[in-house]
């Protein structure tokens, strides 16, 4: 997904293995440290799993894990009370649950950070205001959504998962089988979308050498909502734009109509991760409709951030419509 330009300077875990309490990251005891130290191989499996795993090329390169984590490790993460959450009465019950449980608003593109206005919103969807959204897709949302972050692991496993999804391995695991080059930081969290969530079609900002997310579902019934991540193909009168974004490094990617794009596939397998580097052709967008109160969307989200890019020139999705000015119906 792209980053809102707050999102872009906050990152809250990236690279750490602790962190001062006063950050957001807790600091470990003595025990908990000794029990880090003692699990430091638990998670290597996931390495070889990304390793093994053949690419993808349809609609775009990318690999797609399901069974990601181990049948134990799953049973786990979803039986931790921070991930899984007993249904809530109201939006506004929800809200306090998840911030008792350690979560915070996230900035993240097509969301608010506003609880307020979020819950406003949820009530009555005339309540809308395009002008709380910021960065992208601000003319092209008809809604937005709340994502909530956790931003204190209560439970040692999760912090070990964490810690070890955001450490040097796994980071140059991906970087060797993505072939990423050039210097990146790694940024991974646990994150609740809530409903009205969407972002447009995009192909990620320049500046991600790499995204990858998780399902971590509480319930396999999450597989059949509408809450997934699609990827899409540019429809043949857009494809102009594969090159255009190709073969200009320098000017950004941006938000465009779904009505540009057909989906190709939906990432919605519980405990599967899919990753891809972001590229002029990696289409994907998503767009949360379902009942938030009984079970969320919960991912393990992560990126790989380039320290610098070429990237010089911003660009609207209008000022690269070919079609519109010709008043085409496609
Ligand atoms: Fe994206």
């Amino acid at each position: 997904m792209l980053p809102t330009s707050s999102e872009s300077t906050k990152l809250p875990y990236f690279g750490r293995l602790s962190g001062p309490a006063s950050d957001g990251v807790p600091t470990h005891s003595v025990e908990e440290s000794a029990c880090l130290d003692a699990a430091t191989d638990e998670f290597d499996y996931l390495i070889e799993k990304i390793d093994r795993a053949p690419f993808i090329d349809e609609p775009f390169r990318h690999v797609n894990i399901v069974n990601f984590l181990s049948a134990e490790h799953f049973a786990r993460v979803i039986a931790e009370p921070q991930i899984t959450r007993p249904r809530a009465a109201s939006i506004e019950a929800l809200i306090d649950d998840l911030t008792a449980q350690g979560y915070e608003p996230q900035p993240f593109p097509g969301c608010i950070t506003s609880v307020d206005d979020y819950i406003r919103y949820i009530h009555d969807a005339e309540a809308f205001n395009r002008e709380l959204l910021e960065g992208y897709g601000r003319e092209l949302l008809e809604g937005y959504g709340l994502t909530m972050r956790l931003r204190a692991y209560r439970s040692a496993f999760l912090r070990r998962l964490i810690e070890f999804l955001n450490g040097p391995a796994f980071l140059a695991a991906l970087r060797a089988r993505f072939g990423v080059t050039g210097d990146a930081t790694i940024e991974t969290a646990i994150q609740k979308n809530l409903h009205g969530y969407e972002i447009s079609p995009h192909c990620d900002t320049r500046r991600k050498a790499l995204t990858y997310m998780v399902n971590i579902y509480s319930t396999d019934e999450a597989e059949e909502q509408s809450i997934h991540t699609h990827l899409l193909k540019f429809k043949p009168e857009y494809r102009y734009l594969y090159d255009f974004w190709r073969c200009n490094a320098d000017v950004a990617t941006c938000w465009v109509p779904w009505s540009w794009c057909d989906t190709v596939k939906q990432t919605n397998r519980n405990n599967s991760i899919i990753i891809f580097r972001p590229g002029h052709d990696t289409v994907h967008a998503v767009k949360l409709h379902y009942d938030h109160l009984r079970y969320q969307r919960n991912q393990i989200y992560g990126n790989l951030w380039y320290v610098s890019t070429n990237e010089k020139y911003p660009v609207h999705y209008k000022q690269l419509d070919l079609l519109g000015p010709l008043q085409k119906r496609v």
